[in-house]
Order: structure tokens, then sequence, then C-alpha cells
């Protein structure tokens, strides 16, 4: 069975909103209803989990039983960093699970084929992550703003989500993690703080986060199929 978990219990504070950005309106709904009816067009995925925060949990729960189109949906209360939400998610996904995806709420645009790219190398190396190769020249910075290298852009690649595992493999990262107190920015991190291999697969540019907004105005480009 594969489940997918959906962080949404953040506070959404560089979208400089009054309150959290994946109740936004995009197009004609909320950004996390777009990114669960989006979810639910793959067919290889099972059920969802949502961790909204703590306030929100019952009214969300009762707006997303009652919607035509998304999968079977437990909503449970999230934590103070994103790492702790998905661990509480994680902790509520059906016993029969033994695939989990972990996907940002705040990714509207997601595709069915990059849920697809991400399960079937799940399904082969046990850990994967949807990325894009980088299309910018990044450099490392020291703190007086003086470059101490630019890594080769060909072995950069920008990170998204969906980020698939073996649940067993991500319980266990997760356990290790909050034993060390390690905060990782990505899930896959404290997979590779493990040390286990995590395989990249292509994901979509148009797969973006909603962080600020400016972001609104591409995803309502890529949703109005516009040409940007
Ligand atoms: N998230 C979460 N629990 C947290 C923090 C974040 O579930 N304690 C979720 C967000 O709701 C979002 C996803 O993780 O869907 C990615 O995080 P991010 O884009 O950083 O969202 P926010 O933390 O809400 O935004 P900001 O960092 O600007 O406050
Ligand atoms: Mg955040």
């Amino acid at each position: 069975m594969i489940t997918a978990i959906f962080p949404a219990a953040g506070k959404g504070k560089r979208m400089g909103a009054s309150f959290n950005k994946i109740f936004a309106g995009l197009s004609d709904k909320p950004i996390l209803i777009h990114t669960l009816i989006s979810f639910s067009r793959c067919n290889l995925v099972d059920n969802f989990v949502v961790v909204a925060a703590k306030e929100e949990v019952e009214s969300i729960s009762r707006v997303l039983n009652s919607m035509p189109g998304i999968k079977p949906c437990k909503v449970v209360a999230g934590g103070s960093e994103r790492q702790y939400s998905v661990y509480n998610g994680l902790l509520a996904v059906p016993k029969e699970t033994d695939i989990v995806l972990v996907h940002d709420a705040a990714r509207p645009l997601i595709t069915a084929k990059v849920i697809e790219n991400v399960i079937d190398e799940v399904k082969s190396s046990g850990a994967a992550v949807a990325a894009v190769p980088v299309t910018s020249t990044i450099k490392v910075v020291d703190d007086n703003n003086v470059v101490t290298h630019t890594p080769k852009r060909e072995t950069l690649w920008t990170i998204q989500t969906p980020q698939g595992f073996r649940k067993d493999i991500l319980l266990e990262a997760n356990e290790k993690a909050r034993q060390e107190n390690f905060l990782g920015t990505d899930d896959a991190s404290i997979v590779e703080n493990m040390g286990y291999s995590v395989k990249v697969v292509m994901g979509d540019y148009k797969n973006i986060k909603i962080t600020s907004p400016e972001d609104l105005i591409f995803a309502e480009a890529v949703l109005g199929k516009k040409a940007v």
C-alpha cells in the first residue's frame, strides 16, 4: 500500500499573508485542494494523510472528506518544524503501508508522471526524490560574502517533492534524527544522515513550491495554460 503524507502545518511567513498560505486562492480553489486533487490523479497512491496546524485539524478534515475527487484522507496535527510534522504524519499512516510519499501541500502543480517516477525508483532503490537539474551557476560563499568555490553545475539538482521511501527506512531515519537533534531541510537529508543512498528522479520545472507572492503569478499562468 502506498500512502502520501502532505505537510500543511506551516505558517507561510514568506508569503506575508495573515493566514497559512496553503489556504490562499489559486485560480478557483485553495492551494491545498489543488495539491490533493492533482495527487489524486495518480492511481498508484492509495490514501492520504494531511498534516495540519492543531487548531485547523477538525475543519480541514470536515472539508476534505466531503470533497469529490480526493482520495480517502486522514488529518492529523503537525509540529513546530516541517520534519516533526512529517513524523506525526508517518505515525498516522495505515499499518499496511509499505511505501510513503511526502509531498509539500504547497506544491499544487504536481503531475501524475512525476509521482510515478518517484514510486518506480522507490520500488527498486528504497528512497527517491523528484528533482530538476539546476539552470543557474551556484556559488558557495563564506560569512564575508567571499566566494569559496563554484561546484560543477552538472552535479547540482534542485530538489522537489514528492520524496518517496520505504516506510521502515523513513521511520528509522526520523527516529535517529530525533535522537541526534538533527534537523534536515528535506526528508531525504535525514535518510542520507543514516547512511542510506537516495536516488534522484526527474521532476518538473513547473512543480514549484508556492513560497512567496510571485510564485502565485507563475502558478496562475501554468493553470491558465498561458506561455510563461
Ligand atoms: N510545514 C509543516 N509544518 C511546519 C512547517 C512547514 O507541515 N512546521 C509544511 C508547509 O505547510 C508547507 C511545507 O511544509 O506545505 C513546505 O514548507 P514551507 O514552504 O517552508 O512552508 P511554511 O513553513 O509554511 O512557509 P515559511 O517557511 O515561509 O513560513
Ligand atoms: Mg518553512
